[in-house]
């Protein structure tokens, strides 16, 4: 094997330029996936945590360049459930078997911090644990939902480059999002992040560096995804990323951060259609099939060519379940929560 790589096996470290170098370089490619599956048992065997997403609302304030929900885009059919319908989606997600549900939203206002708190009462009740992905709030908003009983939270810093982040995101501040994930590690959330690749002007060496903040944010999960151009937003003429280079991202995290939680997340499966099953051999452990339903899902387009949107949550959970099974792979039965053992 490689030098880099095998420095990378031995101390779960690695230098920027390093990084640079394994990202540039597409014959390792093989070894890193290998490597990543590797560590990846080794640290946190072959049992996959499943999370029921719910997808609650797609109404935004935010005007991210590269998101379909941003709110200038006019084309999107807006919707919101109600508490009731999403307390409803998270029962029968818990009698389809999932100890997770993922509470995921564009930036809505409309759901304040009471709200959000006593949605995620209700859905305690049920012995759930709760991973909220609903954006940027107050410490008082994160400690408020913490003591109603959330578990983890969801949000991606998206890009460390100051300069493209600022460019992605008009009217958003780089350093509010870092205080974010520091007020959620503050509270003792499990705290998810991750990036965007391929986003218009992003380098190999910004890349690294999103490697290197994940590291130094000490982030319970990880979910990497490839950039898709979305028709109805100011990049619809982009590139977008590929799946291969969003793969090496998320594999090298696993090599660099052996016990948290990876996805293998949707948008890689939109580029590929064996995608998140190769993420899973590539060092992912987790999987977030949607249990939203009706046409809402639809309507949830961050991106064009979302996988399910026709499918009803027990037609995702039987097909995950028998694609995770083909492949040697359990699934859990508990709550896979980051079990730290470096
Ligand atoms: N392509 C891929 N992923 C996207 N996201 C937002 N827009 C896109 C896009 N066009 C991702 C962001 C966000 C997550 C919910 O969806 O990284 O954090
Ligand atoms: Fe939804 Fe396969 S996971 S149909």
């Amino acid at each position: 094997m490689d030098k880099i790589l095998e420095k990378a096996k031995s101390t779960n470290n690695l230098t920027k330029s390093e990084l640079v170098q394994i990202l540039q370089n597409d014959e390792l490619n093989e070894d890193l996936f290998t490597l990543a599956d590797k560590i990846r048992k080794d640290n946190v065997g072959d049992e996959v945590h499943l999370r029921g997403l719910i997808e609650f609302s797609n109404i935004c304030k935010c005007s991210c360049k590269y998101c379909g929900l941003r709110k200038d885009n006019d084309i999107l059919e807006r919707y919101r459930l109600t508490p009731e319908q999403i307390i409803d989606f998270a029962i029968k997600a818990s009698k389809y078997g999932y100890k997770t549900v993922v509470l995921q939203s564009g930036e809505d206002a409309w759901f304040s911090a009471e709200k959000v708190c006593e949605i995620i009462r209700e859905i305690k009740k049920f012995n759930l644990a709760i991973t909220l992905s609903i954006g940027e709030k107050t410490f008082e908003e994160y400690k408020a939902y913490k003591e109603a009983g959330a578990d983890r939270y969801l949000i991606r810093i998206e890009t460390t480059d100051e300069n493209l982040y600022k460019k992605m995101h008009p009217n958003m501040d780089f350093e509010n999002r870092t205080r974010c994930l520091k007020d959620l590690k503050k509270l003792n959330y499990e705290v998810g992040s991750g990036c965007l690749v391929g986003l218009p002007n992003q380098t190999l060496n910004s890349l690294a560096d999103d490697i290197l903040f994940f590291k130094e944010i000490d982030a319970d999960m990880i979910g990497i995804g490839p950039f898709i151009p979305n028709p109805n937003t100011p990049l619809s003429d982009e590139q977008g990323g590929t799946f291969k280079l969003a793969l090496k991202v998320m594999a090298i995290v696993r090599i660099l951060m052996p016990t948290i939680n990876i996805p293998a997340t949707t948008a890689m499966e939109t580029l590929n259609p064996n995608g998140r099953i190769i993420a899973l051999q590539s060092g992912a452990n987790v999987v977030m099939p949607n249990v939203t339903e009706g046409d809402y899902r639809k309507k949830y387009e961050i991106y064009p060519g979302k996988i399910c949107i026709n499918d009803t949550p027990n037609q995702c959970r039987n097909c995950i379940e028998s694609k995770i099974k083909s492949i040697g792979r359990t699934i859990s039965t508990n709550y896979g929560f980051h079990i730290k053992t470096k």
